[in-house]
Order: structure tokens, then sequence, then C-alpha cells
């Protein structure tokens, strides 16, 4: 089985082998990227437009990356100087751009469901570059492949998820990939930071990280998502720290190869001790950034075979 759906939106209604296909197809890319020349052809002659109406540094630049390195022609829209300020709306936005015929929409948007809508609107493939607290894809398989490559499989780890889980899209997709490929997922946070209805997540909650971390493969940290909290969710700073930030002295409640992992942006003296964060024999932070860009030139590789495979079999329909 390969990957069968026209978008990439979520890693909800995604099937184990179909995660599995990414991946290995990701593989292969990751050794591209190591090479000299990085250049393949499978996106050659199609257009890529991404939106980001939400500020990224690595998602954008990994989106970008990927798709000059398949061949494609891409564009970056800058919306904050767009018509979404003359008050257009995204419908509105999406359907103007289509009219330009791009086979493969990258969108981030600060809406939960916003990229699905968007979506239906236009007929090309579309990846979900994060949406709100909802999903945010493509940061679940590149943290997939990098456990992957560092621990030699994908299933019966034990992996905690650590801070701001009920802000996090990272954590939503990512307790969801976990989850289908068999692995036990522990969340470590405040009470006041876990999101609504956890118990139908299949995951164990816990509130003290000595605890939580015992024995874990993989610590996975999330950072403090201050611009989707409109209250006092954590006392202070120092205190967070002083109970849920990462040091080596947390971590050695973890197994001894347990490896550190965060998406970034990171603030280091928050959820994580810097140095930490920078140890190669323990941090991944930088291979996750590595896999970012070969797990979304899987992605948009094999959504572009698939809308090749419909306009083939339907080619008055520009779908
Ligand atoms: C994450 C995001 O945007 O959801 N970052 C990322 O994509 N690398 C996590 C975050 O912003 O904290």
């Amino acid at each position: 089985m390969t990957y069968s759906h026209p978008h990439l939106l979520g890693i909800e209604p995604l099937a184990p082998p179909e995660i599995t296909a990414i991946l290995d197809l990701a593989d292969q890319y990751a050794d591209l990227n190591r090479r000299d020349v990085k250049h393949a052809d499978a996106l050659a002659g199609l257009t890529q437009i991404n939106m980001f109406f939400e500020n990224s540094t690595r998602t954008q630049a990994s989106f970008e990356l990927a798709g000059k390195r398949l061949g494609a022609d891409v564009m970056s829209m800058a919306m904050q100087a767009s018509s979404i300020k003359k008050g257009e709306t995204l419908i509105d936005t999406a359907l103007t751009l289509n009219a330009m015929h791009p086979d493969l929409l990258v969108v981030r948007h600060p809406h939960s469901g916003a990229v699905d809508l968007l979506s239906e609107k236009v007929n090309c493939a579309v990846l979900n570059a994060g949406d709100g607290r909802h999903e945010h894809p493509t940061q679940a398989l590149l943290d997939a492949l990098t456990i992957r490559r560092a621990k030699g499989r994908l299933h019966r780890l034990s992996i905690a998820i650590c801070g701001d889980i009920a802000h996090s899209r990272v954590a939503r997709s990512n307790i969801m990939l976990l989850g289908k490929m068999e692995n036990r997922v522990r969340l470590i946070g405040p009470p006041t930071l876990m999101p609504s209805g956890i118990e139908h997540f299949g995951v164990e909650v816990f509130n003290n990280m000595e605890e939580g971390l015992k024995d874990v493969d993989v610590v996975m940290m999330l950072r403090l998502q201050r611009e989707r909290m409109d209250g006092g969710f954590i006392p202070s700073e120092r205190e967070y720290y002083h109970r849920y930030g990462l040091d080596a002295e947390k971590l050695s409640h973890a197994k001894e190869d347990a490896i550190v992992m965060h998406p970034g942006p990171m603030n280091r003296g928050v959820e994580i001790d810097g140095e930490l964060a920078d140890d190669i024999n323990r941090s991944v932070i930088q291979e996750q950034v590595e896999m970012g860009v070969a797990v979304r030139m899987a992605a948009m590789d094999l959504l572009a075979r698939n809308l090749r495979a419909r306009r083939q079999a339907k080619p008055e329909v520009a779908v």
C-alpha cells in the first residue's frame, strides 16, 4: 500500500502502511539531501504555492527547499502584505490562487479546520503546515522519521510528550501517529496545560516529570505557546522551568539512551536547558530539522503522483 489521499490534512485519516510509505520514501530523500547535487525531478513542471498566515521559520523554509530540490516552481506568498489585510476572506484568496493553476498548496493558518475547508474549494493537492491547535502532520512525520532512524524502529517505544499539550498541534498529531504505530505515549505537564477530553486519547497522563519520564525511550519537549494563551496558565516561567523544564537531572529518570526532541522554536531556560538541547549525544533536534526537508519532499512527491494519476483518469476535469 502506498499513500492514497488527495491531500495531507492530518494524521487522523492515515493508515499505518501509509505512514510507513511516506517515511520510507523520506529516508531516500534524506540520502539525496546529503549529496553535493540535491536535485530530483519528481515535481518538475508543477507549481507549489506556500501560504503562511502565521509566522514560521523552519516549516516554511523546509517546504520551500523541498519543492525546489524536486524541481517545482515554488512561490511563497507574503501573507502579511496580501489582500487578506484588505479584508479578503481565506476562501477568496484561495480561489484567486486556484485560478493560477497551482498543483500543490502548502497552508498554515491560526484557525483549526481552516486548511480542511480550503482543500474543499481548490482543485490541487493541499498540505496542512499547521492549523491552530488541530494538526501539524508533517511535523509528526518528521518526528517519526527521526525516532525511527535513532531507535531503529517505530513501534513498542515509550514516548513522553511534555509541556504545553493543550495548545499544541504538534502534540495532537504526534499522539495520533505514535498511537497508530503501537507505541506507548505519556503526556507530562501541569493540569492547566492538558487538553480537555484527554481520557479519550489512549495515553497515560502525569503531572510530575520524574515519574512520567521513568524509563522512556524518547522525550519530546514542547514550547510554551503563549500566543494561544489568554490567561495565567502557569505561575511564572521560573517556576515552570523548575517543575517541567528538561535538564540533565530530570532526564536521568529516562532510559540511559533516551533521545531528546523539540520541534522548535525553543525557549532555552523555559522548557529545556540550553546545554542539553545542544548535547549531540542526547539531543536529536538538528536531525529533526534535517528530516523535515526529507519528509516534505516525500509527502509532496506522493501527492503529486496521485494528482497525475487522477488527471490521467479524468483528463477533462482539472483536478
Ligand atoms: C511548531 C508549530 O508551529 O506548531 N513549530 C514548528 O512547526 N516547527 C511548534 C511551535 O510553534 O511551538
